[in-house]
């Protein structure tokens, strides 16, 4: 059963952009207590991108944005709204979608910024769908950018070999119902808040407080064991969700492009859900989790590879902190 809207919401153009600087998991040996080994075998990931000292994210968001702009063959000003997936801010107010506002030239578009962490690209494109089937926005930019690297404590070798930097981005336009975004599915369970979360430098214990300089408080922190075990349930469940919801079997997926986040959780999902390898794309090894960044990275990669194609039907499956979950079926 598809949406009762009458319209849906296609991909009409895609781009993104990943900083040059490379961190290989042998630079990673020198910084912190691991090795290329260890890394290669419980992650898969072998490299992933660091921003420059002169960069922040407003430049991934613009480099990204652009290029999808570009892409779809739409003027900046053609887009009337303009929604960022992001967990790591430019700073905390204003939103860092309106700080890239005026260097995208979107200035026709309300801004605003969806905190979802790794599943923040899949839940900006539920968002982004609803005001097109509604026929409240006709061109929506949809961005997911992250610098991670800024909010990495660099002696904790548990989160500092998995992330990485970059933007992927895509606009989105009106199709007819049955074509584009099939269907999107989500969940939020702040029950596992304290999974994957940064205890310090919001409210409760502000960035200047001794507490949260002393204690290294304003990092990323992960309990990255449970969280592997969560996340193989989320992404089965929510996947199954999807295609229950729109009446499609694992058989018609053309292309799984899950969230890069770990070769093993990867390969346990598309297992769970019978789908042949050949079926499951993976580019982990060369970008690390970028995040909210990941699947529209994924899917520019894909393209290139030849193995995403225009007509393919694309499950895309994410999970973050939240922990939040989603999963989205698109007639790419
Ligand atoms: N190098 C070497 N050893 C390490 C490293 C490292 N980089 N990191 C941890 N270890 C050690 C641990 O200290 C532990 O040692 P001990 O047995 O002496 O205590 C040992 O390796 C095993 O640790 P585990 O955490 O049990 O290892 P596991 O097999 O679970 O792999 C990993 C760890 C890769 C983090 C895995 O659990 C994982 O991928 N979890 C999911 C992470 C994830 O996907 N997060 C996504 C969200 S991020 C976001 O939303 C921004």
């Amino acid at each position: 059963m598809q949406d009762s809207f009458s319209r849906t919401a296609r991909i009409a153009g895609i781009g993104g952009y990943l900083p040059d600087r490379i961190l290989t998991n042998f630079d990673l040996e020198r910084m912190v207590d691991t090795s290329d080994e260890w890394i290669t075998k419980r992650t898969g990931i072998k490299e992933r991108r660091v921003v420059a000292d002169d960069e922040s994210i407003v430049d991934l968001i613009d480099r990204a944005g652009k290029a999808a702009m570009q892409d779809a063959g739409v003027a900046p000003e053609e887009v009337d709204l303009f929604i960022l997936a992001t967990a790591t801010v430019e700073q905390p107010i204003p939103a860092t979608s309106a700080i890239a506002q005026p260097r995208l030239g979107v200035t026709q578009a309300a801004c605003f910024d969806v905190s979802a962490a790794c599943s923040g690209f899949v839940y900006a494109l539920n968002v982004a769908r609803q005001f097109i089937a509604t026929g409240e926005a006709e061109k929506v930019l949809v961005v997911g950018a992250e610098c991670l690297t800024r909010y990495l404590d660099w002696t904790d070798r548990s989160t500092c070999v998995l992330l990485g930097d970059g933007a992927g981005a895509v606009v989105l336009e009106p199709a007819k119902a049955g074509d584009g975004i099939l269907r999107v599915d989500w969940r939020t369970d702040g029950n596992f808040a304290e999974m994957i979360y940064m205890p310090g430098g919001g409210c409760r214990i502000p960035p200047h407080s001794t507490k949260a300089i002393e204690e290294r408080l304003p990092f990323i922190k992960m309990r990255g064991h449970e969280t592997f075990k969560v996340a193989v349930r989320a992404l089965e469940e929510i996947s199954r969700s999807v295609l229950d919801k729109a009446g499609i079997t694992v058989d018609d997926i053309d292309l799984f492009i899950p969230h890069q986040a770990n070769i093993r959780i990867i390969k346990a999902v598309g297992a769970r859900l019978s789908l042949p390898e050949e079926k499951v794309y993976t580019n982990v090894d060369r970008v690390g989790n970028t995040s909210s960044a990941s699947i529209p990275l994924a899917m520019i990669d894909a393209i290139a590879d030849g193995r995403l194609k225009r007509g393919d039907l694309v499950l895309s499956t994410a999970f973050g902190g939240g922990l939040t979950a989603a999963s989205a079926l698109i007639r790419y």
